[in-house]
């Protein structure tokens, strides 16, 4: 067992942590990622990344994603969810630990080195270019392979036709929801084959966000894995195959969408009145 992991029982914020009797619910442990992420197309092996010199916001966190998998991750504010999704995409550098693609490691490369392997990312915010019109987002996301783009085109506007019908339109005149489709629209022009989302329910209406929970889904059916953070924990949960709670940058609970958020210790330890709020 490393410096980073948690010791057998106690969770990171020192609370005893077991799993519920008859869950699928797992604390996570080093050994239990080892077993179940050797064929996964993405994994991250006890990442430590952080923003400032000397201090890691991620501390030795496992995840993985398998092939065809929605894999959702929750968690209080500030566990370094969204530092997770940067450091695998090569936004925030990686000080120890690594980051693997079809067993090929890739840590720290870059974004722009990510992209043409298949790995997409749409931030929470800023994710469009508010100024230019449907359709040159669209041509943004294939900019490198441009002779792709009439293809791509028809398979993003077949899965979402209003970004077909919109297509002159500039992006800032769009609503949040119909925004955050052309955001993942652009990712998706590069045909990835794991797509990591940040938040995409953030911001918009009850209705807005079923919406975007219903695209992630019929992305992820289009078989392309995705790996989603969320604060919208019951709704991500109840979508995904797999769940990780997040806490002080590891990976403290994992298991199947519907028994995290049935679990009553991930849901009073980790999402109070997140995962309360049915
Ligand atoms: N650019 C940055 N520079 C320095 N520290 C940062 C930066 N971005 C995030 N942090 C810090 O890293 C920690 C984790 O942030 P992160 O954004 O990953 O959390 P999160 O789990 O995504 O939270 P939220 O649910 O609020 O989005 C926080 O303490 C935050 O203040
Ligand atoms: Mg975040």
């Amino acid at each position: 067992m490393s410096d980073n992991e948690t010791e057998a029982g106690i969770g990171p914020t020192g609370v005893p942590l077991e799993a519920t009797p008859e869950s699928d619910t797992e604390v996570c442990s080093r050994e239990g990622h080892l077993a179940a992420s050797q064929e996964a197309l993405l994994r991250a092996d006890e990442v430590v990344a952080g923003y400032l010199p000397g201090v890691s916001i991620l501390n030795g966190t496992d995840l993985y994603a398998n092939e065809g998998e929605l894999v959702g991750i929750i968690g209080p504010n500030g566990a370094g969810k969204s530092t997770l999704l940067k450091a695998m995409f090569g936004l925030v550098g990686i000080t120890s630990g690594k980051v693997t693609l079809r067993g090929k490691e890739i840590t720290n490369r870059k974004a722009h080195q990510l992209v043409p392997l298949g790995v997409g990312f749409v931030p929470q915010t800023n994710n469009v270019f508010a100024a230019l019109t449907v359709e040159e987002n669209l041509e943004m996301g294939v900019f490198l392979r441009p002779k792709a783009f009439k293809k791509r085109f028809e398979f993003v506007t077949d899965l979402f036709p209003i970004l077909g019908e919109r297509r002159a339109q500039r992006a800032g005149s769009l609503s949040g929801g119909e925004r955050q489709m052309v955001a993942m629209g652009r990712a998706l022009m590069m045909e990835p084959s794991v797509l990591l989302l940040d938040e995409p329910s953030a911001g918009l209406s009850p209705a807005m966000q079923d919406e975007v929970f219903f695209n992630t889904k019929q992305i992820n059916q289009t078989g392309v894995t995705v790996v989603m953070v969320e604060q919208n924990a019951r709704r991500c949960l109840q979508i995904c195959d797999r769940g990780y709670v997040l806490d002080q940058g590891r990976s403290a609970y994992t298991g199947p969408g519907a028994s995290l958020i049935d679990d009553p210790k991930v849901v009073e330890l980790y999402l109070g009145t997140l995962g309360k709020a049915r």
